[in-house]
Protein backbone atom coordinates (compact mmCIF):
# COMPACT_ATOMS: atom_id res chain seq x y z
CA UNK A 1 0.00 0.00 0.00
CA UNK A 2 1.27 3.46 -0.71
CA UNK A 3 1.62 6.72 1.32
CA UNK A 4 -1.40 9.24 1.68
CA UNK A 5 0.32 12.93 1.54
CA UNK A 6 -2.26 15.69 2.58
CA UNK A 7 -0.62 18.97 1.76
CA UNK A 8 -2.68 21.38 3.20
CA UNK A 9 -3.95 24.03 5.98
CA UNK A 10 -3.90 22.87 9.91
CA UNK A 11 -6.03 25.68 11.87
CA UNK A 12 -7.75 26.41 15.27
CA UNK A 13 -11.40 26.56 15.08
CA UNK A 14 -13.35 29.19 17.14
CA UNK A 15 -16.58 27.89 16.93
CA UNK A 16 -19.77 30.14 17.62
CA UNK A 17 -23.59 28.63 17.81
CA UNK A 18 -26.07 30.62 17.40
CA UNK A 19 -29.68 30.91 16.90
CA UNK A 20 -29.76 34.68 15.90
CA UNK A 21 -27.46 36.32 12.92
CA UNK A 22 -26.60 39.15 13.46
CA UNK A 23 -27.52 42.12 10.44
CA UNK A 24 -24.47 44.69 10.03
CA UNK A 25 -24.20 47.02 13.00
CA UNK A 26 -25.96 44.92 15.20
CA UNK A 27 -24.67 43.04 18.26
CA UNK A 28 -26.87 39.07 18.94
CA UNK A 29 -26.66 36.79 22.07
CA UNK A 30 -24.45 33.61 21.00
CA UNK A 31 -25.43 29.84 22.53
CA UNK A 32 -21.94 28.46 23.19
CA UNK A 33 -18.23 28.79 22.07
CA UNK A 34 -15.56 25.93 21.37
CA UNK A 35 -12.44 25.31 19.82
CA UNK A 36 -11.47 22.54 18.00
CA UNK A 37 -8.64 21.57 15.45
CA UNK A 38 -9.65 22.10 12.19
CA UNK A 39 -7.95 23.55 8.75
CA UNK A 40 -9.17 21.52 5.98
CA UNK A 41 -5.92 19.62 5.11
CA UNK A 42 -5.46 18.74 9.07
CA UNK A 43 -9.21 17.20 8.52
CA UNK A 44 -8.66 15.70 5.69
CA UNK A 45 -5.32 14.28 7.18
CA UNK A 46 -7.07 13.09 10.03
CA UNK A 47 -10.11 11.40 8.40
CA UNK A 48 -7.88 9.36 6.41
CA UNK A 49 -5.61 8.36 9.46
CA UNK A 50 -8.08 7.59 11.34
CA UNK A 51 -9.29 4.80 8.91
CA UNK A 52 -5.74 3.81 7.47
CA UNK A 53 -2.11 3.65 8.76
CA UNK A 54 0.93 6.04 6.16
CA UNK A 55 -0.86 9.16 6.49
CA UNK A 56 1.48 12.29 6.16
CA UNK A 57 0.73 15.90 6.54
CA UNK A 58 3.27 18.55 4.82
CA UNK A 59 1.82 21.76 6.06
CA UNK A 60 3.29 24.83 8.68
CA UNK A 61 1.91 26.35 11.89
CA UNK A 62 2.80 29.19 13.79
CA UNK A 63 4.69 29.09 17.11
CA UNK A 64 2.39 30.13 19.33
CA UNK A 65 0.06 27.51 21.71
CA UNK A 66 -2.13 26.64 18.98
CA UNK A 67 0.51 25.44 16.55
CA UNK A 68 1.47 23.38 19.53
CA UNK A 69 -2.01 22.02 20.12
CA UNK A 70 -2.38 21.53 16.58
CA UNK A 71 0.88 19.32 16.15
CA UNK A 72 -0.47 17.19 19.22
CA UNK A 73 -3.65 16.25 17.68
CA UNK A 74 -2.37 15.48 14.51
CA UNK A 75 -0.22 12.93 16.38
CA UNK A 76 -2.55 11.28 18.57
CA UNK A 77 -4.60 11.02 15.50
CA UNK A 78 -1.94 8.62 13.94
CA UNK A 79 -0.78 11.51 11.40
CA UNK A 80 2.70 11.36 10.61
CA UNK A 81 3.87 15.00 11.17
CA UNK A 82 7.71 14.69 10.48
CA UNK A 83 7.17 17.23 7.49
CA UNK A 84 5.06 19.80 9.37
CA UNK A 85 6.89 23.18 9.89
CA UNK A 86 6.83 25.78 12.92
CA UNK A 87 7.14 28.97 11.39
CA UNK A 88 8.68 31.30 13.76
CA UNK A 89 7.35 34.64 14.78
CA UNK A 90 4.46 34.13 13.15
CA UNK A 91 0.87 32.68 14.38
CA UNK A 92 -1.00 29.49 13.50
CA UNK A 93 -4.33 29.43 11.41
CA UNK A 94 -7.68 29.95 13.01
CA UNK A 95 -11.36 30.13 11.67
CA UNK A 96 -13.77 31.22 12.80
CA UNK A 97 -17.02 29.77 12.13
CA UNK A 98 -20.69 30.43 13.04
CA UNK A 99 -23.44 27.60 13.01
CA UNK A 100 -26.65 28.65 12.56
CA UNK A 101 -29.76 26.73 11.08
CA UNK A 102 -28.01 23.15 10.81
CA UNK A 103 -25.11 25.09 8.58
CA UNK A 104 -22.04 26.62 8.85
CA UNK A 105 -20.24 30.03 7.55
CA UNK A 106 -16.65 30.45 7.74
CA UNK A 107 -13.86 33.41 7.65
CA UNK A 108 -10.49 31.77 7.54
CA UNK A 109 -7.21 33.84 8.62
CA UNK A 110 -4.45 31.59 7.42
CA UNK A 111 -1.27 33.44 9.03
CA UNK A 112 1.18 30.24 8.97
CA UNK A 113 -0.68 28.21 6.10
CA UNK A 114 0.60 30.99 3.90
CA UNK A 115 4.22 29.52 4.72
CA UNK A 116 3.20 26.67 2.91
CA UNK A 117 5.40 27.44 0.21
CA UNK A 118 6.93 25.33 -2.85
CA UNK A 119 10.68 26.17 -1.91
CA UNK A 120 9.53 24.09 1.74
CA UNK A 121 7.01 22.28 0.19
CA UNK A 122 8.58 20.41 -2.37
CA UNK A 123 11.71 19.25 -0.84
CA UNK A 124 9.94 16.82 1.46
CA UNK A 125 7.86 15.60 -1.65
CA UNK A 126 11.76 13.68 -2.21
CA UNK A 127 10.49 11.40 0.42
CA UNK A 128 7.94 9.55 -1.08
CA UNK A 129 7.09 7.43 -4.37
CA UNK A 130 5.34 6.99 -7.65
CA UNK A 131 1.62 6.01 -7.25
CA UNK A 132 1.38 7.62 -3.52
CA UNK A 133 -1.25 9.76 -3.17
CA UNK A 134 -1.11 13.37 -2.95
CA UNK A 135 -4.57 15.50 -1.27
CA UNK A 136 -4.77 19.36 -2.04
CA UNK A 137 -7.26 21.91 -1.15
CA UNK A 138 -7.49 25.54 -1.53
CA UNK A 139 -6.41 26.91 1.76
CA UNK A 140 -2.67 27.54 1.00
CA UNK A 141 -0.88 29.76 -1.85
CA UNK A 142 -2.01 28.89 -5.50
CA UNK A 143 1.81 28.43 -6.13
CA UNK A 144 1.98 25.66 -4.37
CA UNK A 145 -0.67 23.83 -5.95
CA UNK A 146 0.56 24.47 -9.27
CA UNK A 147 3.93 23.24 -8.02
CA UNK A 148 2.79 19.99 -6.50
CA UNK A 149 0.77 19.05 -9.31
CA UNK A 150 4.06 19.87 -11.80
CA UNK A 151 5.79 17.63 -9.47
CA UNK A 152 3.01 14.60 -9.27
CA UNK A 153 2.78 15.19 -12.92
CA UNK A 154 6.26 14.23 -13.56
CA UNK A 155 6.83 11.35 -10.87
CA UNK A 156 3.58 9.62 -11.74
CA UNK A 157 2.18 10.30 -8.04
CA UNK A 158 -1.72 10.54 -8.25
CA UNK A 159 -3.02 13.70 -7.52
CA UNK A 160 -6.80 14.65 -5.34
CA UNK A 161 -7.50 18.32 -6.06
CA UNK A 162 -10.65 19.54 -3.15
CA UNK A 163 -10.89 22.66 -4.82
CA UNK A 164 -12.94 24.11 -1.16
CA UNK A 165 -12.87 26.83 -0.81
CA UNK A 166 -13.33 28.15 -4.38
CA UNK A 167 -10.87 29.78 -6.41
CA UNK A 168 -10.38 29.59 -10.11
CA UNK A 169 -8.49 26.59 -11.37
CA UNK A 170 -5.96 26.60 -14.31
CA UNK A 171 -7.39 24.14 -16.88
CA UNK A 172 -3.76 23.02 -16.40
CA UNK A 173 -4.22 22.01 -13.09
CA UNK A 174 -7.78 20.64 -14.20
CA UNK A 175 -5.85 18.80 -16.61
CA UNK A 176 -3.55 17.33 -14.84
CA UNK A 177 -5.04 16.65 -11.41
CA UNK A 178 -6.01 12.76 -11.18
CA UNK A 179 -9.19 13.41 -9.19
CA UNK A 180 -11.01 17.06 -8.95
CA UNK A 181 -13.97 16.96 -5.88
CA UNK A 182 -15.45 19.98 -5.93
CA UNK A 183 -19.13 20.68 -3.66
CA UNK A 184 -22.01 21.44 -5.92
CA UNK A 185 -21.32 25.41 -5.13
CA UNK A 186 -17.76 25.40 -6.10
CA UNK A 187 -18.84 22.80 -9.46
CA UNK A 188 -20.89 25.40 -10.44
CA UNK A 189 -18.47 28.55 -9.96
CA UNK A 190 -15.73 26.85 -11.28
CA UNK A 191 -17.75 25.60 -14.24
CA UNK A 192 -19.54 28.95 -14.62
CA UNK A 193 -23.11 26.88 -14.22
CA UNK A 194 -21.64 24.01 -17.16
CA UNK A 195 -21.79 21.70 -14.66
CA UNK A 196 -23.69 18.51 -16.45
CA UNK A 197 -21.15 19.16 -19.61
CA UNK A 198 -18.53 19.49 -17.27
CA UNK A 199 -18.88 15.80 -15.85
CA UNK A 200 -18.72 14.27 -19.09
CA UNK A 201 -15.73 16.14 -20.19
CA UNK A 202 -13.81 14.89 -17.40
CA UNK A 203 -15.07 10.93 -16.96
CA UNK A 204 -14.00 9.03 -13.83
CA UNK A 205 -12.15 12.59 -12.70
CA UNK A 206 -14.52 15.39 -11.65
CA UNK A 207 -16.48 13.66 -8.62
CA UNK A 208 -19.60 16.07 -7.15
CA UNK A 209 -19.93 16.43 -3.61
CA UNK A 210 -23.88 16.63 -2.80
CA UNK A 211 -24.02 16.52 1.08
CA UNK A 212 -26.47 13.71 2.14
CA UNK A 213 -27.38 13.15 -1.47
CA UNK A 214 -24.27 11.73 -2.42
CA UNK A 215 -21.49 12.10 -4.60
CA UNK A 216 -22.24 12.14 -9.12
CA UNK A 217 -19.44 11.63 -11.77
CA UNK A 218 -19.40 10.23 -14.98
CA UNK A 219 -18.62 6.41 -16.45
CA UNK A 220 -20.01 6.19 -19.89
CA UNK A 221 -23.44 7.85 -18.17
CA UNK A 222 -23.91 9.80 -14.62
CA UNK A 223 -23.30 8.41 -11.62
CA UNK A 224 -24.58 9.11 -8.86
CA UNK A 225 -23.84 7.29 -5.83
CA UNK A 226 -26.04 7.21 -3.15
CA UNK A 227 -25.40 9.01 0.37
CA UNK A 228 -26.42 7.97 3.72
CA UNK A 229 -28.93 9.96 5.78
CA UNK A 230 -27.42 10.71 9.65
CA UNK A 231 -28.90 13.04 12.41
CA UNK A 232 -27.14 16.37 11.58
CA UNK A 233 -25.33 17.98 14.59
CA UNK A 234 -22.83 19.66 12.51
CA UNK A 235 -21.78 20.02 8.35
CA UNK A 236 -18.40 21.20 9.12
CA UNK A 237 -15.89 18.96 7.95
CA UNK A 238 -18.27 16.97 6.11
CA UNK A 239 -16.68 17.46 2.58
CA UNK A 240 -12.79 16.98 4.34
CA UNK A 241 -13.92 13.61 5.70
CA UNK A 242 -15.68 12.57 2.64
CA UNK A 243 -12.00 13.59 0.81
CA UNK A 244 -9.73 11.87 3.16
CA UNK A 245 -11.82 8.96 3.36
CA UNK A 246 -11.72 8.89 -0.56
CA UNK A 247 -7.76 8.88 -0.72
CA UNK A 248 -7.89 5.92 1.40
CA UNK A 249 -10.24 4.13 -0.22
CA UNK A 250 -8.25 4.94 -3.84
CA UNK A 251 -5.05 4.05 -1.97
CA UNK A 252 -6.37 0.57 -1.01
CA UNK A 253 -7.05 0.11 -4.84
CA UNK A 254 -10.51 0.23 -4.91
CA UNK A 255 -12.67 0.98 -8.23
CA UNK A 256 -13.89 4.72 -8.11
CA UNK A 257 -17.45 3.25 -7.54
CA UNK A 258 -16.20 1.64 -4.31
CA UNK A 259 -14.01 4.34 -3.07
CA UNK A 260 -16.94 6.82 -3.49
CA UNK A 261 -18.95 4.72 -1.32
CA UNK A 262 -16.61 4.52 1.29
CA UNK A 263 -15.94 8.44 1.32
CA UNK A 264 -20.04 8.73 1.37
CA UNK A 265 -20.41 6.36 4.22
CA UNK A 266 -17.35 8.62 6.29
CA UNK A 267 -18.57 11.56 5.68
CA UNK A 268 -22.27 10.87 7.16
CA UNK A 269 -20.72 9.95 10.25
CA UNK A 270 -19.00 13.11 10.66
CA UNK A 271 -22.28 15.29 10.17
CA UNK A 272 -23.52 13.53 13.84
CA UNK A 273 -21.25 15.02 16.13
CA UNK A 274 -20.15 18.93 16.67
CA UNK A 275 -16.72 20.48 15.51
CA UNK A 276 -15.07 19.62 12.11
CA UNK A 277 -13.13 16.20 13.72
CA UNK A 278 -15.66 15.72 16.62
CA UNK A 279 -17.51 12.08 14.76
CA UNK A 280 -14.95 11.33 12.06
CA UNK A 281 -15.16 7.68 11.94
CA UNK A 282 -12.36 5.34 13.08
CA UNK A 283 -12.30 2.13 10.87
CA UNK A 284 -14.32 -0.06 13.47
CA UNK A 285 -17.25 2.37 13.46
CA UNK A 286 -17.54 1.36 9.78
CA UNK A 287 -17.34 -2.28 10.47
CA UNK A 288 -20.64 -2.72 10.16
CA UNK A 289 -21.16 -1.58 6.79
CA UNK A 290 -19.40 -3.90 5.46
CA UNK A 291 -21.82 -5.83 3.74
CA UNK A 292 -23.32 -3.06 2.47
CA UNK A 293 -20.13 -1.04 0.87
CA UNK A 294 -19.15 -2.40 -2.85
O1 LIG B 1 -13.87 22.30 6.02
C1 LIG B 1 -14.03 22.72 7.34
C2 LIG B 1 -12.86 23.54 7.75
O2 LIG B 1 -12.83 24.73 6.98
C3 LIG B 1 -12.90 24.01 9.18
O3 LIG B 1 -12.32 23.08 10.06
C4 LIG B 1 -12.16 25.32 9.14
O4 LIG B 1 -10.88 25.24 9.67
C5 LIG B 1 -12.12 25.72 7.67
O5 LIG B 1 -10.87 25.71 7.18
Amino acid sequence: MGNIIVIGSASIDLVVKTDILPNAGETVMGNTFFTNPGGKGANQAVAAARLSDNVYMIGAVGDDDNGKAIIDNLNKNNVDTTFMDTIENEKSGTAHITLYDNDNRIIVVPAANNQVTPDKVLPKLEHFAKGDIIVLQHEIPEETIKAVVDYATNNDMRVILNPAPYRKIAQEIIDKVTWLTPNEIESDLLFEGRVEQALESYPRKLIITQGAKGALFYSESQQLIPGYEKKVVDTTGAGDTFNGALAVALNENKSLEEAVKFANLAGSFSVTGLGAQGAMPYSIDLESYKGDLL
